[in-house]
């Protein structure tokens, strides 16, 4: 399989590259800069791309290229401070220029290259590219010479044809670049002659031969929750291991309406996989009678969820392996220069804890993968759309929609809602353009009429946003037609709730749950 290698420098977009290399068929991975010089050599990829980041080649101790990257002989493509530093460290000189670029600038393309077969530009020849550079390349190393410039970056696109080494000051990672993502494929394909090749059946037969050949004749545990992740996970080990694989679904007493029965129809009954569903509300709920602090009821949970699931391998006889559907954002070492610890805001509910525990080693079969490779990898599999496409549902579900204290009443109210809501998102054609949307129950009563009554009861708050990680998010905007559709269904049809609110606040400030 060919694989490029992407150094990272730290540019909040490095991830995009490794998005657009995949989607040209060709794998990749994303190795941070300070411990790519051991990396590279047991990688052996065909071409290394060099990322941008929030450094200046000019001050002394910021990140460079590592010497056997650049004595390889292979295809390199540095971009933005990955150009920068490439051309110092092979001879030339990078400026701090006051003419700074940020946004969109237009690049003239001043000599034909392999970089730019088939990007057509406009009629002048001019291509559209994203900029976000002070300083910018001002000498050429040997055997350089310019293909490129923008009206304040003379030397916007340079190559050594010769060594197959280019570098960019634009970012044709991003969807502003509109052409970026046939010159990254033109760069793999074209100048590092990799194959293209690379495709979900492709990781499916791998990632079945490499489980095999990891487990052996052990028994491997999966807590299924019904979310992609592990779903994906779970149909993926069945196929490879049939019986040695058993799942635990964890019914916490807070899932949504219907869930524990989709969860167990799909799996036991159309996948035939090993199931053990664990009703734990009375237990779950026990424990949280009464609790009202976010933090406090996120560590119950995440405790109690660990007991019961230990329990639970314990009682089928053990196992040697857990699976967890851990995906690449999460594996990747991200580059930080702002150095301490990161705030905790949430602590995020995981089985984390649990192979230490258990003494069992783990298997992530797509730690590879972006969500929406995961995605794919799932329909490969034949997973139902309605599994595949599912919005995220965190760990602690609808304890954290409820502020404050948790009862069997509010739940119910909440699940009543909350199906209104995602029918008619349904109903509208909008769930698959939102990320995420949910109904929260809020701890607090107001005072409504309906008929010649007075009502004093609970106010139900709509949340639903765009995102692309979950990281950052915008509220999704929902016409008013919508909007006052879903009220006045809520409110007839929902014991317990007379008033209606749309969240509008994004990520940041706010989070996407209420807790
Ligand atoms: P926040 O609320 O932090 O959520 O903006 C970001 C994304 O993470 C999900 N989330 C969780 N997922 N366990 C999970 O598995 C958790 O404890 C948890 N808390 C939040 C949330 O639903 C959103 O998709």
């Amino acid at each position: 399989m060919d694989r490029i290698l992407i150094v990272d420098f730290g540019s909040q977009v490095t991830q995009l590259i490794a998005r657009r290399v995949r989607e040209s068929g060709v794998y990749c991975e994303i190795v941070p800069f300070n411990s790519v010089e051991a990396a590279f050599g047991e990688m052996n990829p065909k071409a290394v791309i060099l990322s941008g980041g929030p450094n200046s080649v000019a001050d002394i101790d910021t990140p460079r290229a590592p010497q056997n990257i650049l004595d390889s002989g292979l295809p390199i493509l540095g971009i933005c401070y990955g150009q920068q530093t490439l051309c110092a460290q092979l001879g030339g000189s990078v400026e701090q220029s006051d003419e700074r670029e940020f946004g969109r600038a237009m690049l003239n393309v001043t000599s034909a290259s392999p970089l730019f077969d088939g990007v057509n530009g406009s009629d002048e020849g001019q291509i559209q590219v994203w900029m976000s550079h002070g300083d910018r390349v001002n000498n050429l190393p040997d055997g350089f010479s310019v293909i490129g410039t923008s009206e304040n970056a003379p030397y916007a696109a340079i190559a050594d044809e010769a060594r197959k080494i280019y570098g960019v000051q634009f970012h044709p990672e991003v969807v502003h670049t509109p052409d970026g993502a046939k010159m990254l494929e033109n760069f793999t394909h074209k100048i590092a002659g990799c194959k293209g090749d690379w495709s979900m059946a492709a990781f499916r037969d791998k990632a079945i031969a490499d489980i095999r050949a990891q487990v052996g004749a052990g028994r491997v545990i999966c807590g299924l929750s019904g979310g992609v992740d592990s779903s994906v996970v779970a149909v993926l080990l069945h196929e490879a291991i049939g019986e040695q694989l058993t799942c635990v679904y964890v019914d916490t007493g807070m899932m949504r309406a219907g869930e524990s029965e989709q969860v167990v129809g799909l799996f036991r009954d159309h996948f035939n996989i090993k199931l053990v569903h664990k009703d734990a509300a009375d237990l779950f709920l026990g424990k949280l009678d009464g609790v009202s602090d976010p933090e406090q009821k996120r560590k119950i949970i995440g405790g109690t969820f660990i007991d019961v699931f230990e329990e639970e391998a314990k009682a089928v006889g053990g196992a040697d392996f857990l699976a967890q559907g851990t995906l690449y954002p999460d594996v990747i070492e991200s580059v930080s220069f702002t150095g301490g610890p990161s705030v905790t805001i949430k602590s995020h509910h995981n089985v984390g804890g649990l192979p230490e525990r258990m003494d069992m080693k783990l298997v992530e079969p797509v730690r590879e993968l972006f969500k929406d490779e995961v995605r794919a990898l799932g329909q490969e599999l034949g997973l139902p759309e309605a599994f595949v496409g599912r919005h995220p549902f965190p760990g602690p579900g609808l304890a954290i929609r409820i502020p404050g204290d948790i009862t069997d009443e509010k739940l119910e109210i909440l699940r009543k809602a909350d199906t209104v809501y995602l029918d008619e998102i349904r109903e509208f054609g909008l769930y698959d353009e939102i990320w995420q949307a949910f109904a929260v129950l809020l701890p607090v009563r107001t005072v409504g009429v309906m008929g010649d009554s007075r009502t004093y009861e609970y106010v139900c708050a709509l949340r639903a946003v765009t995102s692309t990680d979950g990281m950052t998010a915008d509220y999704y905007p929902f016409s008013h037609e919508f909007l006052s559709r879903v009220s006045t269904r809520i409110i007839n049809e929902v014991r317990g709730i007379n008033r209606v609110v749309y969240d509008i606040t994004s990520k940041p400030p706010g989070t996407i749950e209420w807790e």
